[in-house]
């Protein structure tokens, strides 16, 4: 049942999208609007573009043109965190049978509730036999990208959700012990606070980097199993546990950078590395904006802790890349996922990107303390899909996800948030 009613809610919002008409000025003699499909070309859509984004994707690219040297690369990102222009660009594009060669997905119910429901996506499983790729993965990233056995994408990173990156120096400053706890995590905001200091960095003009600081909570209060059961169905967001998280987001969000509306991610992640707030709970493609775009340096210029009460759990993101039903280009396409899927493509994005490889067989020395230390708690911990990144829940539940959280920063009003939640449960 909630199957259906989170594949009525994506195909709502495709014919809502396409009815608002397209704008794409690359419509070919024949009406067809992408490149996603000609010959000795492959498309690839994503929203990686620009600071703290594109480099490694750039990189990847370099490495698939030196291999393929007569195939040419179009490179279609679309701005926006969390995908939040590209998604609705391409349900437009899907909804038109124009589909890229290949596009980003978030592994879980964003590629399955989607695009496999919709019968839009080709199955892997030949492909993924081929390149010798069935035991490189971990079983349950494999599960993230399947349904009923059938393998729909190629998993090329693994983002954590639950880090807290925080300004080295305005800790030592103020002699602050990193929290694990919330009420630690209080103490330190007020001392923070005291010193001048904004406690927390918040970028949510996409209002994703607050649901994700929420989605942690959540996380925090139920535990790994019962945050999973929660994205099941089998544990009502009206839990006295979900309400409690909801207090404790409320409270965070008094510790929080007057501006954050009007913030993105990287804007909240110049906050602390400016010194103006002391720490960011964000996606570890902020460790990649440091490293790579601002030259900083892991464990010098800033450090990383879990974030409080999820030691042991890893919030996973998982970007993927699959076939869509309909393109011609299908050998081409598969020459991208394979250059993807292979350890020197893994080695070569991931890094760069902040993000760990997805493959079991990637070579640890390409990466720094950060890195390392994450593929270690990648291995130990338990894996939980994220929310606020599409593995968690429908499409439908999240939009609405969104905007409850999005009124709680505004409103502040704890009733009110649950019972949104809870009636957009049924979309789930
Ligand atoms: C996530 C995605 C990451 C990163 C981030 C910020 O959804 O998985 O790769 O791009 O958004 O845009």
């Amino acid at each position: 049942m909630k199957k259906l009613f989170g594949m009525f809610a994506v195909f709502t919002l495709m014919l809502l999208i396409s009815a608002c008409g397209s704008n794409n000025d690359d419509a070919d003699a024949d009406g067809n609007e992408g490149t996603g499909g000609e010959e000795g070309k492959v498309e690839i859509f994503s929203w990686w573009t620009g600071a703290g984004e594109e480099e490694g994707l750039l990189e990847l690219i370099d490495l698939f043109e030196e291999e393929n040297p007569d195939i040419e690369i179009e490179n279609a990102a679309v701005a926006g965190g969390a995908g939040t222009n590209a998604k609705a660009v391409l349900a437009t594009r899907m909804q038109g049978d124009d589909p890229p060669s290949t596009f980003q997905v978030h592994g879980g119910d964003e590629l399955n509730k989607s695009w496999v429901a919709a019968d839009k996506m080709e199955p892997l499983n030949d492909f993924f036999e081929e390149e010798d790729l069935m035991d490189k993965f971990p079983e349950e990233l494999i599960d993230l990208v399947s349904v009923d056995g059938d393998i729909y994408s190629v998993p090329v990173d693994i983002h954590r959700g639950n880090p807290v990156f925080y300004n080295k120096e305005i800790f030592e400053e103020n002699d602050i012990e990193v929290p694990t706890t919330f009420d630690e995590f209080f103490e330190v905001a007020d001392e923070l606070e005291e010193a001048g200091v904004t406690p927390l960095a918040l970028g949510d003009k996409e209002s994703w980097g607050a649901t994700m600081i929420f989605e942690n909570i959540l996380l925090a209060e139920l535990g790994p199993d019962d945050y999973i059961k929660l994205f099941d169905g089998e544990i009502p967001f009206t839990d006295d546990r979900v309400k409690e998280s909801a207090e404790i987001f409320n409270k965070m969000l008094d510790y929080v950078n007057d501006d954050h509306s009007s913030r993105n991610w990287q804007d909240s992640a110049q906050l602390v590395a400016d010194g103006e707030a002391a720490m960011l709970n964000n996606g570890d493609w902020a460790k990649g904006y440091f490293s790579n775009d601002l030259d900083m340096e892991t464990n010098e210029d800033f450090g990383y802790f879990t974030f409080p009460e999820t030691e042991g759990s890893f919030q996973i993101i998982t970007d993927t890349f699959g076939l869509p039903k309909g393109v011609e280009n299908v050998d081409e396409v598969e020459e991208f996922l394979s250059v993807l899927g292979s350890v020197e493509g893994q080695d070569a994005f991931n890094p760069l990107k902040g993000s760990i490889p997805a493959r079991v067989d990637a070579d640890k020395d390409e990466y720094d303390e950060y890195g390392q230390d994450a593929m270690d708690d990648f291995q130990d911990a338990r894996l939980v899909p994220s929310l606020a990144h599409g593995s968690a829940a429908s499409e439908g539940f999240l939009t609405k996800a969104n905007q409850a959280v999005n009124i709680l920063v505004t409103q502040g009003d704890v009733d009110n948030f649950i019972q949104a939640l809870d009636d957009a449960s049924e979309e789930m």
